[in-house]
């Protein structure tokens, strides 16, 4: 089974050459003068992580002066109230600190906009109001539309801005809409998601977040492979024995029941996360790191993706039951609030593939996430084959295992490398051990979280760091098949809180002759 390529209508980002057009990276990039209007802005997501994002990139001086929020949500709030509840994000999750200054500026230019989706006159208020901050901010027309609403209501905002002209772009200034995963349900879905945007938006004002490609480590990937020597030539099938990517959570659902609930672990995760970890550390070098020769590289690794013949063995799926959790006892999936009792939704999905490229034939990726497991990692661990011949005897080698290579996206974020040492002491024992680089022990400046990065991309106009309709479609082409297959076979296996995954998952590795990592 192999996704093919589909040059949908949205490939057109320009090529553009970087020795004709240069551009120096090094200096500070500050967005222009413009507003960023959320649709949910009373959410989850823009709580805990897009107004906090606004503020640390007002923080590090990175926004216009008169830069503008918008709110808009079926609330009944004054701007002053939005002020508030900027606030109250800001201080509970802001990464920079707090600065009276930078908010004082910062909260000039908030505006709240109450009024339900469906409701023409909030949207004309919503006109009327960036109208209002072209004049009084000097925003220049320039307006970007964060959806982070469930899908299902993107059809009917995307209509709602057409129709009030909030899509119309002046000469010299820009309206973008950026959309939060889940893109769609699966391949038609998802190609009907894209029909009813880009009816309204130009493809290259379609900026798709996938919040783990605006996370440093998820970038540094590209760093290590194309801005060093020492790791081209192993990265391939003659030294790589499999390549494990692991995004674990302790975590349960928490109050996302209405979300999660019929979504599930593979199309929650690895359509997107995972299977965006997967193309950049097996894609070839690109010609240069713009949009356009990026996302080209992606796509093919993407296309060569096959699914194992049999989902059987070489697939896994499980829900969480009562465990334990950071010391505490805490119930299972079926038992969380709004979950019904018999719900087949798997809380952790384990899928080998194979990437069909002369670099990787033969290198299965092993790909698992799940929720209430062990702990919270995320990580890509490149598994080497072990010495052809080793000199020494079974004894002096018993506690040797494979080399690797493991990159640590969070939360210790770093690179390890493991290899065998020699025990000091008078005979010969060979043991793991293990190299370590932390960014916190090499660099002062601490991280930016992912979504500062992508809202200033967003402002900017960058794409290389959103993933293109294609690769959503492909996504789904790899993951379609599975997600049938299971629907068609019982329901995910249990397992306990605290744990790492199904017995199922283990017993899938095993068949292949190897083991997870406990990480
Ligand atoms: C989101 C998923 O995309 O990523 C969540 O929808 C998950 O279910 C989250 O908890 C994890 O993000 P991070 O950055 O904490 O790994």
């Amino acid at each position: 089974m192999t996704a093919e390529l589909d040059e949908g209508p949205g490939d057109v980002t320009p090529y553009r050459n970087p020795l004709r057009d240069p551009q120096d990276r090094r200096l500070p990039r500050i967005a222009g003068p413009c507003s960023l209007v959320i649709f949910g802005v009373t959410g989850d997501l823009a709580r805990k992580k897009l107004m906090p994002a606004v503020y640390d990139l007002a923080n590090r001086g990175l926004l216009p002066p008169g830069f503008a929020l918008v709110g808009f949500a079926r609330r009944d709030y004054t701007n002053q109230d939005f002020a508030q509840i900027v606030h109250d994000s800001v201080k509970e999750h802001a990464r920079t600190p707090f600065r009276e200054e930078v908010w004082q500026q910062l909260s000039e230019g908030f505006r709240f906009v109450p009024g339900d989706l469906t409701d023409d006159v909030a949207f004309e208020r919503l006109r009327e109001t960036v109208d209002e901050l072209d004049v009084t901010r000097g925003t220049g027309g320039n307006h970007a539309f964060y959806l982070s609403i469930p899908p299902g209501l993107f059809p009917e905002v995307v209509r709602q801005l057409s129709e009030h002209g909030l899509t119309d772009e002046k000469p010299g200034s820009w309206r973008r809409v950026v959309i939060e995963k889940p893109f769609g349900h699966d391949l038609k879905s998802a190609r009907e998601l894209n029909r009813v945007v880009e009816s309204v938006f130009p493809p290259e004002a379609v900026f798709r977040i996938d919040h783990y490609l605006g996370k440093e480590t998820v970038q540094n990937i590209l760093a290590l492979r194309f801005a060093n020597e020492m790791f081209e030539p192993i990265w391939n099938s003659n030294y790589v024995d499999h390549v494990q990517i692991t995004m674990a959570e302790d975590i349960g659902i928490g109050g996302r029941a209405g979300y999660y609930d019929g979504i599930g672990a593979a199309r929650d995760v690895i359509q997107n996360h995972l299977l965006q970890l997967l193309a950049l550390v097996a894609m070839e070098e690109p010609v240069s790191f713009d949009a356009w020769s990026l996302r080209q590289e992606k796509k093919k690794v993407l296309n060569a993706v096959q699914l194992p013949e049999r989902l059987d063995l070489h697939s896994a799926r499980g829900q969480y039951a009562a465990g334990w959790a950071g010391g505490v006892k805490v119930k299972g999936y079926l038992q969380e609030d709004g979950i019904p009792s018999t719900s087949a939704t798997e809380t952790f999905a384990a899928l080998r593939v194979d990437v069909d490229t002369r670099r990787w034939a033969g290198v299965p990726f092993y790909l698992r996430t799940g929720k209430r497991l062990g702990r919270r990692v995320t990580e890509v661990a490149v598994m080497f084959k072990r010495a052809p011949h080793l000199p020494f005897t079974k004894t002096e080698t018993e506690e040797l295992g494979q080399n690797a290579l493991v990159l640590r996206i969070q939360p210790d974020e770093g690179i390890t490398i493991r290899f065998g040492a020699k025990v000091p002491g008078t005979t010969m024992e060979i043991r793991d051990v293990n190299m370590d680089f932390q960014y916190g022990g090499s660099f002062t400046e601490s991280s930016p979280e992912a979504y500062e990065r992508l809202i200033l991309d967003v402002l900017l106009g960058d794409p290389p760091l959103f993933p293109q309709h294609t690769e959503v479609e492909l996504g789904w082409k790899i993951l379609d098949p599975v997600l049938d297959y299971w629907a068609r076979h019982g329901k995910p296996e249990q397992y306990p809180s605290g744990d790492w995954g199904p017995d199922s998952a283990h017993e899938m590795l095993a068949r292949d002759g190897r083991a997870w990592r406990r990480p």
